[in-house]
C-alpha cells in the first residue's frame, strides 16, 4: 500500500502513514508523539485524551469526515454524478422524483416504489392542527426561516416516534432502514408541508390538502395553490430541483449528519440542517445575492458596485464556491432552462443586473486571480422568479429541493458504525501550571 514516510524532527521517530486512495487517517496522525514511548493517552490531565499530533482545519478546509458513494463532485473538471449517472443525463432524462430515489436508495424506482413513497408523503404532509396553528400564530410578514423552524418543530411534537427516540436505550434507526426508510419519508413531507403552509398564511390563502397520488413536488405545489394556477411550474421545477437535490457534503448536510451522529430523529436532524442552509455564505446567499442586485438596480451600477466588493465592501453574493475552482456545471444547466422559459425569466429586470455581474466579474483580475466564478445562486433564483415565487421564499423552497439529499446521506450513516461527531479544538489560551 501506498504510504507517507514521516520523520519527526522532535523526536527522530519514523512513521509510515497509509495512503488509501488519497487519503490518510487523522487517527494515524494521531499515532506520531513528541513523547517517550508510544503514549496515547495523558492520564495525569484525564482519561482519553490523545496527546499524539493533531491536525487543525479551521473550517474543514482539507478534511473528508464521511466516507460516502452517494455523490461524486469534482470541483476542477465541473463534474456531478449522483450515484453513477452525469447530472447532465439525470437533468435531461428524468425528473425530480427519480432523482430523490436515486439519491436515497441507489436506483432509479419502479412505479409501484414510486407509488409507495408518494403516499408515506403525501399522509404525513397531511398537517395535524398543532402545526396549522403554530404556523398561523406568526405575523404575515414574518422571516421564513424561523417560520419552519418552529413549524419542523411542531410537526416533530406531534411523530410518537420522533419523540420516543430521545428515550430509547437502543438505537432507534441505526441499522433498521425499515423504521429510518419511514421516518425520512415522513420527515421529507414535514418540510414540504411547512413550506406549504407557510406560504398560503404569507400570502393569506388557505391551503389544498395533499393527494396520495402526487409526487413530492406535485403535492408541495398542489397545496400551495400553485399548480392549479400554473402548469409549468412543476415542470421547470421537476428540472431544477434536480441541480439541488444533493451536493456531498455540504455545510447544511454535515449539519443533518453531526445532528444524526448523537442518534437524534432525522425531524430534528434536518431541522439543523435547516438552519445552516439560511446562513448567508450557503444557501442564504440566494436571498443576499437577490438584495444585491435590488441594491445594485441597473447593469450601469455593477462596476460600481463590484469595485466596492473589491475594496473589501463586502462579498459578491453568488460567487465563488469551496469546491467549484471552475464553472459550476449546474450553471449550463440553469442556463438551459433559463432559455426555456426566457419571456418569463426576462420578465425580471434584474436578470440584466445578474448578467452584467458575471460579464464583468469573470473579466476581473480579483476573481480571475482567486478562482471565483458565479455560482448556481447567482442564476437560480431567476427561474424562481420566472415561476411567480416571492424572492424570500426561494431559498426556503430550495432547501426543500435539498432535503431528499441531506437524508440520502443520513441514511447511508445508518449503515456504518454508530461515531459521534466531535471536533477538537487547538487550545491558545493561558495554561495554568
Ligand atoms: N466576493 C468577494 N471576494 C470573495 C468572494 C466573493 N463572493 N468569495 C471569496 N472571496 C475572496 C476572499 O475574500 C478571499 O480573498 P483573500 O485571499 O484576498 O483573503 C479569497 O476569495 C478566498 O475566499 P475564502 O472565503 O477563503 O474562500 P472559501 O472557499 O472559504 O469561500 C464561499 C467559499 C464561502 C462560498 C465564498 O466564495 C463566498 O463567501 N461566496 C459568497 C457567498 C455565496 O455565494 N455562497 C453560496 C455558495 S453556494 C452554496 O452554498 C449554496
Amino acid at each position: 500500500m501506498a504510504h507517507l514516510d514521516v520523520v519527526d524532527s522532535r523526536t527522530g521517530k519514523s512513521y509510515q502513514i497509509p495512503i488509501d486512495n488519497g487519503y490518510i487517517r487523522a487517527v494515524d496522525i494521531g499515532k506520531i508523539n513528541s513523547l517517550d514511548g508510544d503514549c496515547e493517552q495523558d492520564t495525569k490531565n484525564g482519561p482519553r485524551i490523545l496527546r499524539g499530533l493533531r491536525i487543525l482545519d479551521t473550517g474543514y478546509q482539507n478534511t473528508a469526515c464521511v466516507e460516502s458513494s452517494i455523490t461524486f463532485i469534482d470541483g476542477h473538471k465541473g463534474i456531478i454524478r449522483y450515484r453513477d449517472l452525469e447530472i447532465q443525463e439525470l437533468f435531461h432524462n428524468y425528473v425530480y422524483e427519480d432523482v430523490m430515489h436515486l439519491l436515497i436508495w441507489g436506483h432509479l424506482p419502479s412505479q409501484e416504489e414510486k407509488d409507495h413513497v408518494r403516499q408515506g408523503m403525501a399522509k404525513a404532509m397531511n398537517p395535524p392542527d398543532s402545526v396549522i396553528k403554530v404556523i398561523s400564530a406568526f405575523p404575515r410578514d414574518a422571516e421564513t426561516m424561523p417560520m419552519m423552524l418552529a413549524g419542523m418543530s411542531a410537526f416533530a411534537a406531534a411523530d410518537e416516534i420522533v419523540c420516543a427516540t430521545r428515550h430509547t436505550q437502543k438505537a432507534m434507526f441505526q441499522g433498521r432502514l425499515e423504521v429510518a426508510d419511514a421516518a425520512l419519508v415522513r420527515t421529507i413531507g414535514y418540510l414540504a408541508s411547512t413550506m406549504a403552509l407557510i406560504y398560503c398564511h404569507k400570502n393569506d390563502k388557505g391551503f389544498t390538502l395533499p393527494e396520495p397520488s402526487k409526487s413530492l413536488l406535485g403535492n408541495l405545489l398542489w397545496m400551495m395553490g400553485v399548480s392549479q394556477e400554473n402548469s409549468k411550474v412543476e415542470e421547470c421545477l421537476n428540472k431544477l430541483w434536480i441541480l439541488y437535490a444533493d451536493h456531498e457534503i455540504t455545510n447544511s448536510t454535515a449539519a443533518v449528519l453531526h445532528a444524526g451522529s448523537t442518534l437524534i430523529d432525522p425531524v430534528s436532524a434536518v431541522t439543523a440542517g435547516v438552519i445552516c442552509g439560511y446562513g448567508p455564505l450557503h444557501g442564504g446567499a440566494i436571498d443576499l445575492a437577490y438584495e444585491a442586485l435590488a441594491t445594485i438596480g441597473i447593469p450601469e451600477r455593477v462596476p460600481y458596485f463590484i469595485e466596492g466588493v473589491k475594496r473589501g465592501k463586502g462579498r459578491l453574493f453568488g460567487y465563488g464556491h469551496r469546491i467549484y475552482k471552475t464553472r459550476d456545471p449546474r450553471l449550463s444547466l440553469i442556463e438551459e432552462l433559463m432559455s426555456r422559459y426566457k419571456e418569463e425569466v426576462e420578465a425580471n429586470p434584474l436578470i440584466q443586473v445578474s448578467l452584467a455581474i458575471d460579464k464583468y466579474a469573470s473579466q476581473d483580475p480579483y476573481f480571475i486571480e482567486r478562482n471565483l466564478k458565479a455560482n448556481a445562486d447567482l442564476m437560480g433564483c431567476f427561474l424562481y422568479t420566472a415561476m411567480g415565487f416571492d424572492p424570500e421564499m426561494i431559498t426556503a423552497i430550495t432547501i426543500v429541493s435539498r432535503c431528499p439529499g441531506t437524508l440520502a446521506h443520513w441514511r447511508e450513516s445508518l449503515t456504518q458504525p454508530v461515531k459521534l461527531w466531535r471536533p477538537l479544538q487547538k487550545y491558545v489560551g493561558p495554561q495554568l501550571n
